[in-house]
């Protein structure tokens, strides 16, 4: 009896935390892009400013990125739109709290980057994004907080991945969330 009642609860604590197809799609999408505009932007900072592959990465990311706004728009509405729970034990308010970290952290790190740019962007041979911001002082202003925001994104991930290992190492892995 008490087995019945303890498996319909995990069940459906299951289906409250369950994700929709977008959303796991999207979250994918959004990790492999944030994962490689992360370290491949800070790792060229290592190499010579005239470095072929530094020069590829610092006209390639700014079109990827710019290109994933839109995907990036959809996925914080379908988080936002999400129904409220009400009921969060502490750590499902701490991981609540990181999540959405991350969303402001992203959301920071897209606006300073588009207006950072001191060169129109060409997406795709297609769109142009004209360059917003012409004062040097503002452009290097945007440049640093580009790079703090980039670097706390960093952190938040840094946490988020942590937690989800260990919450594999417990034995109460939530991976099984994002995938199916
Ligand atoms: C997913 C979002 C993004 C991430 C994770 C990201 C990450 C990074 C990182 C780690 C750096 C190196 C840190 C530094 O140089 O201070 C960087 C630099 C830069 N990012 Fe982003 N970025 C993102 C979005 C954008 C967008 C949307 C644009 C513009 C359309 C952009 C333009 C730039 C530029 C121009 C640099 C400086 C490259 C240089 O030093 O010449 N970034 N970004
Ligand atoms: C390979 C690396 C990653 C793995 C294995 C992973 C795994 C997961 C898992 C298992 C969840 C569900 C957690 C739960 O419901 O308790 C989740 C949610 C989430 N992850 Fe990741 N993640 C990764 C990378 C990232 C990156 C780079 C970001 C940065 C944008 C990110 C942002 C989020 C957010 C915001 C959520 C909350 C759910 C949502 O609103 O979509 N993850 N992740």
């Amino acid at each position: 009896m008490t087995d019945i009642h303890s498996s319909s609860s995990a069940a459906s604590a299951d289906e409250a935390n369950a994700y929709s197809k977008p959303r796991i799609v999207l979250h994918w999408l959004s990790a492999a892009v944030i994962l490689w505009a992360t370290f491949s932007g800070f790792g060229v900072v290592l190499l010579d400013p005239n470095h072929p592959f530094r020069q590829w990465v610092e006209s390639f990311n700014p079109q990827l990125t710019s290109l994933f706004i839109p995907f990036f728009a959809w996925r914080l509405w379908l988080a936002l739109r999400a129904e409220p729970r009400t009921s969060r034990k502490p750590q499902e308010r701490l991981a609540h709290t990181v999540h959405m970290g991350i969303y402001a952290a992203v959301s920071g790190v897209l606006i300073t980057g588009v207006l950072m740019m001191t060169h129109p962007v060409t997406l795709l041979a297609l769109i142009t994004l004209p360059q917003l911001i012409h004062s040097n002082i503002a452009l290097l202003q945007l440049h640093e907080l580009h790079h703090v925001l980039c670097a706390i994104l960093a952190g938040l991930v840094t946490l988020h991945l942590a937690a989800v290992v260990l919450h594999h190492v417990r034995g109460k892995s939530v991976l099984g969330r994002m995938i199916k």
